[in-house]
C-alpha cells in the first residue's frame, strides 16, 4: 500500500521536523514496509537528516522552470536544494481555488517528467458532475495532455465531494470509479477524500486501491501513523 499525507496549508516547519522524526521512529520500529510519503507546505521543505528508505518527501506544488521570474512560485532549483523528486500535480483546489487550467497542468507533467521525478496525479470530480453521472467522461477529460504511460506516474482518485467533509465516498463508488479507470492506467491507483483510520480497512480491501492521498486525518503525525497501523495485512 502507497499512504500519502498532504498537509496542504497546515503544519509548521518546526512540527513538520518533529513529524518526520516520530513518522520515522514509527515505520521502523513497526518494520512497515510500505510506501509513505509526506507533501508538507513549501516552506517545510526538507527530509531532516536521515529517514527510513521508504518514506519520500515531496512537493505539493512547483512551476515548470527551473528558475526565473514567477513571484510567489518556486522552481526546480528550489526542489533539487532538498533533494525533492516527487511533486503532486493536479489537486482539485489547485485546479479549483488557484485557477490551474489543464493545459499549465499538463505543462507542469510534462516538466517534471522531463526531470524524472515521481508524480502523483490528481484528478476528481463535482457534486454536480457525479450527480448528473457525467463522472468518468469528466475523469477522463483530466488526463487530456497527460502521458498514462509515464513510469513514475501514481493516480490519485479524488472526488472533491469527499474532501474534507469527514464522509468518504462509499466502497463501491470508489471501486466502480477505480476499475473504471484501471482499463487505461497501468500505474498505482490512489483514493483521496476523508480517509481516516477508522475506514482505512475498508478503503484499503478494495480491489483496484493501491493506496491512500490524505488530508486533514494526516496532519497530525499519531493521527497518520495510526491510519498506516489500521491499514496493514490488507
Ligand atoms: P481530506 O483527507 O481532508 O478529505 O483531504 C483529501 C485530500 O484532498 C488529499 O489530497
Amino acid at each position: 500500500m502507497i499512504y500519502a499525507s498532504n498537509f496542504k496549508t497546515n503544519n509548521t516547519r518546526a512540527y513538520t521536523k518533529e513529524y518526520i522524526k516520530t513518522l520515522d521512529k514509527f515505520i521502523s520500529k513497526n518494520s512497515i514496509k510500505d510506501e509513505i510519503y509526506v507533501f508538507p507546505t513549501a516552506t517545510s521543505l526538507d527530509i531532516f537528516g536521515d529517514i527510513s528508505s521508504n518514506i519520500t518527501i515531496g512537493a505539493q506544488n512547483a512551476y515548470p522552470v527551473k528558475n526565473g521570474s514567477y513571484t510567489g512560485e518556486i522552481g526546480l532549483e528550489q526542489l533539487d536544494e532538498f533533494d525533492i523528486k516527487t511533486i503532486l500535480i493536479g489537486h482539485s483546489e489547485r485546479r479549483e481555488i488557484l485557477k490551474e487550467s489543464q493545459e499549465l497542468i499538463a505543462q507542469k507533467f510534462d516538466f517534471f517528467k522531463e526531470q524524472g521525478f515521481r508524480i502523483i496525479y490528481c484528478i476528481g470530480e463535482t457534486k454536480e458532475i457525479r450527480d448528473e453521472n457525467e463522472t468518468m467522461e469528466y475523469l477522463w477529460s483530466e488526463f487530456e495532455g497527460i502521458d498514462l504511460g509515464y513510469e513514475k506516474l501514481i493516480v490519485a482518485y479524488e472526488p472533491i465531494w469527499a474532501i474534507g467533509t469527514g464522509v468518504s465516498a462509499k466502497k463501491e463508488d470508489i471501486d466502480e470509479v477505480l476499475s473504471a479507470l484501471r482499463v487505461q492506467v497501468k500505474s498505482p491507483l490512489l483514493y483521496g477524500g476523508s480517509v481516516k483510520s477508522s475506514n482505512i480497512k475498508e478503503i484499503a480491501s478494495i480491489k483496484e486501491c493501491d493506496g491512500v492521498l490524505i488530508g486533514s486525518a494526516s496532519w497530525k503525525v499519531e493521527s497518520f501513523c495510526e491510519i498506516i497501523k489500521n491499514g496493514q495485512n490488507q
